[in-house]
């Protein structure tokens, strides 16, 4: 396991998100009020985009039926998805946005 960097602190502004690839997975990159949070980006329920779901706080709704995530986590805080999501480490060093996988 290894920390590589996804993106620049610049580039996901607070409220924001952003899909990266590493190491062949698709996660999904948060940053709330400055604090950056990483999870896979497929939502198990239908495999919805969650990089483009709505984030409030650390809770993130997936924007095809509306099931939500911890976004530090990874877990389900409510249906119609039944199961979380993998969350990953992440760190920043200088400017950038590192994720261990
Ligand atoms: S695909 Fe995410 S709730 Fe259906």
């Amino acid at each position: 396991m290894a920390f590589t960097t996804v993106a620049r602190v610049g580039e996901i502004s607070v409220g924001g998100a952003k899909q990266v690839t590493v190491a062949g997975k698709t996660l999904a990159l948060f940053n709330v009020n400055g604090n950056f949070h990483a999870i896979d980006n497929e939502c198990p329920h239908r495999n919805a985009p969650l990089a483009e779901g709505t984030l409030q706080g650390t809770e993130l709704e997936c924007p095809w039926h509306g099931a939500r995530f911890d976004v530090c986590t990874g877990a389900v805080l409510s249906p119609p998805a039944r199961s979380g999501v993998k969350a990953y480490k992440v760190q920043v060093s200088g400017d950038e946005v590192q994720v261990e996988v």
